[in-house]
């Protein structure tokens, strides 16, 4: 069985309110954990309509794009088209293992995020730009804020 029918499934339980949505088995038949995860062109794009979506609010935030947490994520599949950049996937996609890494490893790392912020005033520039891992910034988002206010009133000051 593939993820044609846990296509149905995603939706049935995207569409019940948050209160309902309680423990949910996220295990394909295979065996696998499934969850999503977000990729490549997220970076410099961070548009952030998915936080305002996840019913269990497991985004992470980074000075330049945003992870998903795997063990929190319950695989509702709701955030995946709300995404303008088209940047997140399933992990059971090939091709998405170093990127599944990375949504782990900075989940650890960054602040959670639950309200969309002002995306990045460039962000359509970017969308769709090939090689934008080497633009990747492992700051988080907390700690990007404060530089960016520093480097704004500099300007003024200018
Ligand atoms: Fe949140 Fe998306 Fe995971 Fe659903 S699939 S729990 S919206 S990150
Ligand atoms: Fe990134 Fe798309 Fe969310 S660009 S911040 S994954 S809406």
């Amino acid at each position: 069985m593939g993820r044609s029918s846990g296509g149905f499934r995603r939706r049935a339980r995207a569409d019940r309110p948050k209160s309902q949505i309680g423990s949910v088995c996220n295990v394909s038949s295979e065996g696998h954990v499934v969850t999503y995860v977000v990729t490549e062109n997220c970076i410099k794009c961070k548009y952030m309509d998915c936080v305002e979506v996840c019913p269990v609010d497991c985004f992470y935030a980074g000075e330049n794009m945003l992870v998903i947490h795997p063990e929190e994520c319950i695989d509702c599949g709701v955030c995946e088209p709300e995404c303008p950049a088209e940047a997140i996937k399933p992990d059971t996609e090939p091709g998405l293992e170093k990127w599944a890494t990375l949504n782990r490893e900075y989940a650890a790392k960054w602040p959670n995020i639950t309200t969309r912020d002002t995306p990045p005033a460039d962000a359509k520039e970017w969308d769709g730009v090939p090689g934008k891992l080497s633009h990747f910034s492992p700051v988080s988002h907390d700690e990007a804020a404060p530089a960016k206010m520093a480097e704004c009133a500099s300007e003024v000051v200018k």
